[in-house]
């Protein structure tokens, strides 16, 4: 196992990229990984340096098929991708029903992936609520809420703290954390909504993650952060990250495994 989901009720806050380079970071750090897309845009996979012309994935077949990981491609020695897939809207349609309907469709779907020994998936969903995020829940050792440093983000904070992505609470294992994205030093405004974030949800705030330019022009060449600009402070706040959930989540991070933070607890 284990499952970390990467969610929001906010579009375009950096969902796809932390999801992305946080499996690049733990499968760095001697993991095999597995960057799982939940998501009908597709986008996840366009980091692993698939092409944008190859629509492979499982979601077109996942009603008639019980098995999802056929569709899993591989993008170096343990690192893989499950692309949700180019879908016709009824192929969409039809898997969504089966998510809603089907206590089980999940599961079966990803059973084999979930039983594999040592792998970390990593899923990456679409903005606000979805039938995938919903079926997930049960499943899922970890949360992460991704919002963004800025005042539509704000905004959307109670939307999170009383549980209207799905309705109830996210994860009943490890927690619910939140990532803070596009922190920006220079801007009064990102400053000031860092600390109330901060000051509001504790040790809730896994990490902040700082606007920088190199993540763009990494998304822009399929790379990971680590390898387009190592000295770059996103890529520091993303490692902090991923060694935070190493911690929270017994998952070996190269250094030893270590063991949970006393006082880490998601809400
Ligand atoms: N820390 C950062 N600094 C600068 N740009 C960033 C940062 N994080 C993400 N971005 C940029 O923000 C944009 C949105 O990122 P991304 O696609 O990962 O968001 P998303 O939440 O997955 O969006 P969607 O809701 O559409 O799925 C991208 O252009 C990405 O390069
Ligand atoms: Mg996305």
């Amino acid at each position: 196992m284990p499952l970390i989901c990467v969610c929001s009720p906010k579009g375009g806050v950096g969902k796809t990229t932390l999801a992305a380079n946080l499996a690049w970071a733990l499968a760095r750090a001697g993991n095999k990984v597995l960057a799982l897309d939940f998501d009908v845009q597709n986008a996840l996979r366009l980091h692993f340096g698939v092409p944008l012309t190859d629509g492979r994935g499982y979601a077109a077949r996942a009603a008639e098929s019980a098995d999802w990981s056929q569709s899993v491609l591989s993008t170096g020695s343990n690192l893989f991708v499950l692309p949700y897939g180019d879908v016709s809207e009824a192929q969409r349609w039809a898997f969504e029903e089966c998510l809603t309907r089907d206590e089980h469709f999940l599961s079966r779907g990803l059973s084999s992936l979930l039983n594999y020994p040592g792998l970390i998936i990593i899923a990456d969903f679409p903005a606000g609520p979805s039938p995938a995020l919903k079926a997930v829940s049960r499943l899922a050792d970890l949360h992460l809420v991704t919002l963004m440093a800025d005042t539509a983000s704000l905004s959307l904070l109670p939307h999170v703290e009383n549980n209207r992505l799905t309705g109830e609470a996210l994860n009943q294992k490890a927690g619910q954390y939140v990532v803070l994205n596009q922190s920006d030093n220079r801007r009064q405004l990102s400053r000031d909504v860092t600390t109330l974030v901060e000051e509001r949800l504790g040790e809730n705030v896994l990490g902040v993650i700082h606007r920088d330019e190199s993540v763009s022009e990494a998304n822009a060449s399929q790379q990971a952060i680590f390898d387009f600009n190592p000295a770059s402070s996103a890529a520091f706040d993303i490692e902090l990250i991923a060694r935070r959930i190493a911690c929270i989540l017994d998952i070996n991070v190269g250094d030893g495994t270590v063991h949970s933070a006393p006082g880490m607890s998601g809400f």
